[in-house]
């Protein structure tokens, strides 16, 4: 089984960014430790501060032998229908995961364009969330 963890905005300062919200650890180290973790799933990442570029990517995943998806699209979740739109028109399933609780933070922020296309939301583990949603495809 082939997944790809798919980053979107601001999601690569992972570690220096308010890491009382998000964690003292780089996203490179977890994946690292993702990979060893899931030694039987040939993990993929791909990380875009870039809306077309992750909707690009999204369009690419089944061409490139993706069986899934893990996406965090970060703020783009509150505000791109054009993600949504392409997560909503690709046959790949797509788990949305949020390291955060965003239920438990600003207004905006509850808002997805994703779920309603998403097979499951996880939100509020930490990095977890990406382990949690890996193991939801197996
Ligand atoms: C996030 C939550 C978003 O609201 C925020 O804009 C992010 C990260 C999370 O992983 O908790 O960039 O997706």
């Amino acid at each position: 089984m082939k997944i790809l963890i798919l980053n979107g905005p601001n999601l690569n300062l992972l570690g220096k960014r308010e890491p009382e919200i998000y964690g003292s650890q780089t996203f490179e180290e977890y994946f690292t430790e993702l990979q060893f973790k899931f030694t039987d799933i040939e993990l993929g990442y791909f990380q875009s501060n870039i809306e077309g570029e992750i909707i690009n990517k999204l369009h690419a995943v089944q061409e490139e032998g993706f069986d899934a998806i893990v996406l965090n699209a970060g703020a783009y979740t509150h505000t791109s229908i054009g993600i949504g739109d392409a997560v909503a028109g690709i046959a790949t399933p797509v788990v949305e995961v949020h390291i955060s609780n965003v239920m438990d933070r600003e207004d905006f922020r509850h808002v997805s364009y994703i779920s309603k296309h998403a097979a499951g939301v996880i939100s509020g583990f930490g990095l977890k969330g990406y382990d949690l949603a890996v193991e939801s495809f197996k």
